[in-house]
C-alpha cells in the first residue's frame, strides 16, 4: 500500500466523523483525489424521510464538481462501523459518470483493497453509450 493511498483512506475516515447518520448509525466517508492532487471529501447525510439520504461518495462528487474539479485519480470509501464498505449501486453509477480509475476500500483487517470501475459495475450503461 502506497502512502498516498493510505492518506486518501485517512481523509475518508476523517470525513466520516462528520457523518449525519442518526437512523442507520452507519457513518461513511469518501475522499476523492483530483487530477491535480486536491482531496475533496464527503460523508453520508441522512434524513427523517429516509429515501432522501445522500451517500458519502455522491456527496464528495457533488462537492468536487461544484468546486470545479472534473477529473479524478481515485476515490476512497470507508465505513466507521464495518469494512469493506462497498459502494451502493447508485454511487457506482455516479462514479462511472466521472471515470474514476481506482476505488480504494479497507478490508476487515484494515488493509487497503483496490477495485476498478469495471469490476464494480460491469456491463454498464454510461456516457460511452450516448455518443
Ligand atoms: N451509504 C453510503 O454513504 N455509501 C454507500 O455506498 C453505501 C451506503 C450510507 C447510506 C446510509 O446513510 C448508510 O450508509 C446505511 O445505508
Amino acid at each position: 500500500m502506497e502512502a498516498w493511498q493510505q492518506k486518501l483512506i485517512e481523509a475518508a475516515k476523517e470525513a466520516a466523523l462528520h457523518s449525519y447518520s442518526p437512523y442507520s448509525n452507519f457513518p461513511v466517508g469518501a475522499a476523492l483525489l483530483s487530477e491535480n492532487g486536491t482531496v475533496i471529501t464527503g460523508c453520508n447525510v441522512e434524513n427523517a424521510s429516509y429515501g432522501l439520504t445522500m451517500c458519502a461518495e455522491r456527496g464528495a462528487i457533488q462537492t468536487a464538481i461544484a468546486k470545479g474539479y472534473t477529473s479524478f485519480k481515485a476515490i476512497a470509501v470507508v465505513g466507521l462501523k464495518s469494512n469493506p464498505c462497498m459502494p451502493c449501486g447508485a454511487c457506482r453509477q455516479v462514479m462511472l459518470e466521472f471515470d474514476i480509475p481506482q476505488i480504494f476500500l479497507e478490508d476487515e483487517a484494515g488493509q487497503v483493497i483496490s477495485y476498478t470501475m469495471d469490476e464494480l459495475l460491469p456491463h454498464s450503461f454510461g456516457p460511452k453509450d450516448l455518443v
